[in-house]
């Protein structure tokens, strides 16, 4: 992409939180046409609604753990613009498009996605931690193809539309781990670059997203292995959210936490408004871009007042690069030729030759009665 300015999380152009709520029709704009939407348009609906439900839940949380009432005022009142945006934006996903094809969309998201902030990722063991799941999500989507045409008689480039490769990754029997080989090491925020605090947030919101949309649409399937599928693919979703969430710095005060969950809200929307290729879209999201500056000041003024802190010292005046999604079929093709093989053992990553003898003790057990991802891709011809 050409000529991008870089984003700045004070940028004084922003839109007061007393003019941020909206009416049911402002909130529930129209759909995109999903035969003509460019793909990665119709990935930049499913990245941000899991943004927005990432915030939500963020603030339930924090909410929960302060008694303190004119913080909790606060809170409810960003809470509810977070809610209304998140209606938005899941709203511009047609209701024609079904749920196998909204599926095949979320792993191109989670492919193209992680690939390009692992292109960009300054801290190399989150780097490692972003190719180490790339290739995973990536398997995901050669299984769910399979899926699609068994379902529907499809080929799932009527979705990806030839941008992103649809072939085997680490083959999705192979991901399922005992729980501790989840687990990463995490980031100090006072030494870690910007770009990779803003990294684990966006991941850790897409895959939790993904896990939500396969555990609340796995179980509408009448057909038995599609059922099961989504059942096995959730749980590496489950597991991939255990990684990525632990990649962020524990340490950190909820007010801090806040305010970077809401400068990398800002800094997505930002990234989709200067990527956008459909003008009607790409004027919501610099709406709600403009919102999210607002969050961004509002939480700053809570940072003052309640710890002594200036949110300008905690995040550089200019942040780039920003988030795009494009094709990154050679990225991807390599990764999966150099770490198919890795795995990981407790926070470390290790070829499978170096792994101790019970490290496939939980693979055993939930693979014990067939692999839904294996019988998927033997039971259908390979997609067109
Ligand atoms: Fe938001
Ligand atoms: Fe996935
Ligand atoms: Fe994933
Ligand atoms: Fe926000």
């Amino acid at each position: 992409m050409a000529m991008q300015q870089p984003f700045r999380p004070f940028d004084p152009n922003r839109t007061p939180l007393a003019q941020q709520f909206r009416t049911w029709t402002e909130q529930t704009p129209a759909p995109y046409d999903k035969a003509l939407v460019d793909p990665y348009t119709r990935c930049r609906v499913i990245l941000m609604n899991g943004i927005e439900n990432d915030s939500w839940f963020f603030l339930h949380h924090w909410y929960r753990h302060t008694g303190d009432e004119k913080l909790r005022a606060k809170i409810a009142e960003l809470r509810r613009v977070e809610t209304q945006q998140q209606t938005s934006v899941n709203w511009l996903n047609p209701a024609d498009q079904t749920v196998i094809e909204t599926t095949i969309a979320y792993e191109q998201v989670a492919t193209d996605l992680t690939a390009n902030l692992a292109k960009n990722e300054p801290d190399p063991y989150a780097k490692q931690v972003l190719d180490f799941a790339l290739i995973e999500d990536f398997d995901h989507l050669y299984r769910y193809a399979h899926l699609m045409q068994l379902l529907e008689g499809k080929s799932a480039e009527t979705i990806v539309k030839g941008q992103t490769d649809i072939a085997a990754g680490r083959p999705t029997p192979e991901e399922h781990r005992r729980p501790a080989d989840m687990v990463r090491r995490h980031i100090d925020n006072k030494t870690a670059d910007v770009k990779t605090k803003l990294n684990a947030q966006t991941i850790t919101a897409a895959e939790q997203q993904t896990y939500l949309f396969y555990k609340s649409h796995g179980f509408m399937y009448g057909n038995d292995l599609a059922r099961r599928l989504y059942a096995e693919i959730a749980e590496v979703e489950e597991e991939h959210v255990t990684q990525y969430e632990s990649v962020a710095d524990p340490k950190a005060t909820w007010l801090e936490m806040a305010a970077l969950k809401q400068v990398n809200e800002a800094y997505n929307y930002y990234s989709c408004w200067q990527t956008e290729t459909d003008p009607r879209l790409a004027a919501i999201w610099e709406q709600f871009y403009r919102m999210e500056l607002e969050h961004v000041q509002q939480v700053g003024q809570l940072l003052h007042e309640q710890e002594g802190k200036d949110i300008h010292t905690m995040f550089p005046a200019e942040i780039a690069p920003l988030i795009v999604f494009e094709s990154n079929k050679e990225y991807v093709r390599q990764i999966v030729n150099t770490q198919r093989n890795l795995q990981p053992l407790g926070t470390e990553f290790r070829s499978k030759e170096q792994l101790p003898a019970d490290w496939g003790s939980y693979r055993s057990i939930v693979n014990r009665e067939g692999v839904p991802s294996q019988q998927i891709v033997e039971m259908v011809p390979a997609p067109a």
